[in-house]
């Protein structure tokens, strides 16, 4: 579904010939951060040299891990690098990362002498299933998160699975939150799948062989595929890619609210668990399905509950940052069952009222 998706253990250290097949260029210019470009950008770099077309100009440029080097500031920083190096049209740009360089690179890509390619080498799995994804790129602002950005599909996806084995576990499960995500809005079978896999992959993350290795492949390749599928179906998030949407109305306000002690995955967890439960209470969903994703959640290490001196008036007022809330309501993506999503008919964003919500939260 992805064009240009190359998937499989061994990919990083082919990346060379598959970028120069998919993206050929003069010059390449590899964005990084200081945590993944100490571990892979030598090995990315010396895949080139094996290349045939060889002997390009590679620059590595390298950003402080982490949220809060997204920014305009370092998008000035990124592009002013390319200029002083000379860096012209006829160059590639190509993210080695997690979401976070993903998207700052992609921006810088989209814009940098009015656009010029990128190649999405992910590194988390967060990044590989979701962020890498459907062609959004950007940068935050003190307003909030991705308000500055472009759309910018890249010339090539390069997915090496066994680069999660480096991965902190705790961000391979807020991972897993987003495949968990993806079987409950699309596919039941998927979803039980990942609930039971998510021991294993966690266990042995990163593998590249054995029933492990082979769990990781098919989980990358579903989600992969599922996403891709909804945002083709819906490229500018008009309709049915807000079913993606799903335990992130709470999830995002969650997250704010917790001054990011929570990661994204971990935010969307809770928000999942308690929008299933907004939608059994509100008769939309099938009884049973709050009890399903926390069992799914649980056995991916991942949490299911408000944390304790959250206040659901304050998660509330902060699910109203969405600038296309109504006064008083909010609209939700909501669960029918597992693998169903509710309010086809309504553009699949169901309106809650505060009063409801706020009622349901405490
Ligand atoms: N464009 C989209 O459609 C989209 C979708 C979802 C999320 N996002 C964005 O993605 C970002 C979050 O992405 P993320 O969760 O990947 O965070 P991240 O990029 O901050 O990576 C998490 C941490 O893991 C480190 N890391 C990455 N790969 C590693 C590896 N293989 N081994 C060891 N350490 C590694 C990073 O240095 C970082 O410290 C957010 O900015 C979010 O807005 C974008
Ligand atoms: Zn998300």
């Amino acid at each position: 579904v992805v064009a240009g998706l190359t998937l499989g253990a061994g990919v990083l250290d082919r990346a060379g010939s598959l970028v120069e097949a998919a993206a050929p260029a003069h010059r390449y210019a590899i964005i990084t951060d200081d945590r993944v470009g100490p571990l892979y950008a030598e090995r990315l770099v010396a895949s080139f040299a094996r290349a045939a077309g060889a002997a390009r100009s590679i620059e590595v440029l390298t950003i402080p891990a982490g949220e809060t080097a997204k920014t305009r500031a370092t998008w000035a920083e990124l592009t002013d690098t390319l200029l002083d190096r000379g860096v012209g049209r006829d160059s590639t740009v190509i993210a080695l990362g997690g979401g976070v360089v993903g998207d700052l690179a992609g921006f810088v890509a989209a814009t940098y002498l009015r656009g010029v390619p990128v190649v999405q080498i992910p590194t988390t799995l967060l990044a590989m299933i979701d962020a890498a994804i459907g062609g959004k790129t950007g940068v935050d602002t003190p307003a909030g998160k991705n308000l500055v950005g472009a759309f910018h599909s890249p010339a090539a996806t390069l997915v090496d699975p066994t680069v999660l084995a480096t991965l902190p576990t705790r961000q391979l499960a807020a991972g897993l939150a987003e495949a968990i995500k993806h079987g409950a809005v699309a596919d039941a079978a998927y979803f039980a799948r990942v609930r039971d896999d998510a021991p294993m992959l966690l266990e042995a993350p990163g593998a590249a062989t054995g029933p492990a290795g082979a769990a990781l492949l098919a989980l990358i390749a579903r989600s992969i595929e599922i996403k891709s599928d909804v945002v083709a179906r819906d490229a500018r998030e008009s309709g049915v890619r807000k079913i993606l949407n799903f335990g992130h109305t709470l999830g995002h306000a969650l997250e704010t609210e917790s001054g990011y002690t929570l990661l994204h995955g971990e935010a969307v967890a809770i928000g999942m668990a308690l929008e299933a439960q907004l939608a059994e209470l509100a008769a939309i969903a099938e009884c049973g399905v709050t009890e399903e994703i926390c069992r799914a959640l649980d056995r991916a290490t991942l949490p299911s509950a408000l944390p304790p001196g959250v206040d659901a008036d304050a998660i509330v007022r902060r699910t109203h940052a969405d600038k296309k809330a109504r006064a008083g309501e909010v609209a939700y993506a909501l669960p029918q069952r597992i693998g169903r999503m509710a309010g086809a008919d309504k553009g699949w964003a169901i309106p809650l009222s505060d009063a409801f919500v706020r009622g349901a939260l405490s």
